[in-house]
């Protein structure tokens, strides 16, 4: 079956620092189960279904990836899928202090799974979902900073708004 690794977020929406995160994660594990995962602290701006599509579009050409949604304990979607590692990526020294608690208590939970750290490159190093959505929001130009296909998503999601 090969080595599997499950990279969960809330991907609200996918960018273009994720979309790295995926290629290099590539190079690593055989297969990539990208995992649009429920953060009960993050209000989501895209649905379950908005966020998974986005996220089929842009996989679509890479070979070794698929995604899925889950509600529910990340250790648990990794065991049932044959999965034992877990792929987050570090930006600056903010996300630092939150993935390690993660990992901490992922692996206490499960201590089959690993999570490994891709460090984020260096163009996406300051940049969030969130970010870009705010930025995006006041009528930012984000294009660049994430996959065509969103870009043109959050232009209908925050025109609508302003309606
Ligand atoms: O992109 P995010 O919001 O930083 O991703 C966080 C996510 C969704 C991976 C995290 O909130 C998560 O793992 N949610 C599922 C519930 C869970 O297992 N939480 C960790 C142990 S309490």
């Amino acid at each position: 079956m090969g080595n599997i690794a499950v990279y969960p977020g809330s991907f609200d929406p996918i960018t273009n620092g994720h979309v790295d995160l995926i290629k290099r994660g590539l190079k690593i594990f055989d297969r990539l189960i990208v995992l649009v995962a429920y953060n009960p602290s993050k209000d989501s701006r895209f649905t379950v279904e908005e966020r998974v599509e986005m996220i089929q579009e842009v996989i679509k050409n890479m070979e070794g990836v698929s995604v899925d949604s889950y509600y529910g304990l990340l250790v648990d979607y990794v065991r049932d899928h044959g999965a034992s590692v877990l792929l987050r990526g570090l930006r600056a020294l903010s996300d630092f202090e939150y993935e390690f608690q993660m990992a901490l208590i992922n692996r206490k939970l499960n201590r089959e799974i690993e999570t490994v750290f891709l460090m984020t490159g260096y163009r996406w190093f300051f940049t969030s979902s969130k970010i870009i959505n705010e930025a995006a929001s006041f009528g930012g130009n984000v294009k660049g900073l994430v996959p065509e296909l969103v870009y043109q998503n959050l232009l209908k999601k925050y025109k609508q708004g302003k309606e």
